[in-house]
């Protein structure tokens, strides 16, 4: 090996990246009332693939979508969908899973939860986890191109991502609508992967 090289290699202080075990996290997964929402299956079961614990909560109209119990069943967790599903112990349902988040991923992210959001509304559990959380977010928005591009939601995309809140996508292509433009999900497998890395980002030690 060349001498300067093993000499740099070898120096205590050399930086290099540790990486520690990104271990079993905790996502909390909100599904929103898109017609993308059937493809919160397949992203529930990824996620739960990769390792980690997936903690669905649905919106009230995300249950027009997709049944909790497809969601529950893949998910491997009860599904939140309201705030009186919480029953359980003395401490709300809601923070429990705000604190045990070390990601919130909403796929799909409707037009209004992302209203919602920019203006801190707390109408349901997961806008009001969205509130109480201090893990990162991430947006999959999916609606029609019009909506999308509209002034509003733009506006609100911006505040929130002044907040520090990530967005992936939404992509071009043919919208269920039968328009054709920007507001199709991005690809399921793609988000999983960005999820994935935000998880993993907290875990990486310069050293
Ligand atoms: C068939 C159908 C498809 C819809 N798809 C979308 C969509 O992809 N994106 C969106 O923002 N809204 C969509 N909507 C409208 C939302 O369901 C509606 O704004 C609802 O209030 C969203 O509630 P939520 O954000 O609490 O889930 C759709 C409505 C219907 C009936």
């Amino acid at each position: 090996m060349d001498r300067e090289l093993k000499r740099r290699r070898d120096k205590p202080s050399a930086r290099k990246v540790v990486r520690i075990p990104a271990g079993k996290k905790s996502v909390v997964l909100g599904v929103t009332g898109s017609i993308a929402a059937y493809k919160s299956a397949e992203l529930a079961s990824l996620l739960v693939k990769q390792g980690h614990e997936v903690f669905v909560v649905m919106t009230q109209d995300a249950t027009e979508f997709i049944s909790p119990l497809t969601l529950q069943t893949l998910s491997k967790n009860p599904v939140t969908t309201s705030f009186y599903d919480e029953k359980e112990n003395w401490r709300p349902g809601h923070i429990d899973l705000a604190d045990r988040a070390n990601l919130l991923l909403i796929a799909p992210a409707t037009a209004h939860v992302i209203a919602e959001l920019a203006h801190g509304l707390a109408g349901h559990p997961l806008a009001a986890i969205a509130l109480a959380t201090r893990a990162p977010i991430l947006l999959a928005p999916a609606m029609n191109g019009k909506m999308w591009q509209h002034h509003a939601t733009q506006e609100n995309v911006e505040k929130l991502k002044a907040r520090g809140v990530e967005f992936i996508g939404p992509e071009e292509g043919m919208l269920a609508c039968g328009y054709e433009g920007l507001g199709r999900l991005w690809k399921v497998n793609d988000i999983a992967f960005r999820a994935e890395f935000l998880l993993s980002r907290h875990d990486k030690l310069i050293a």
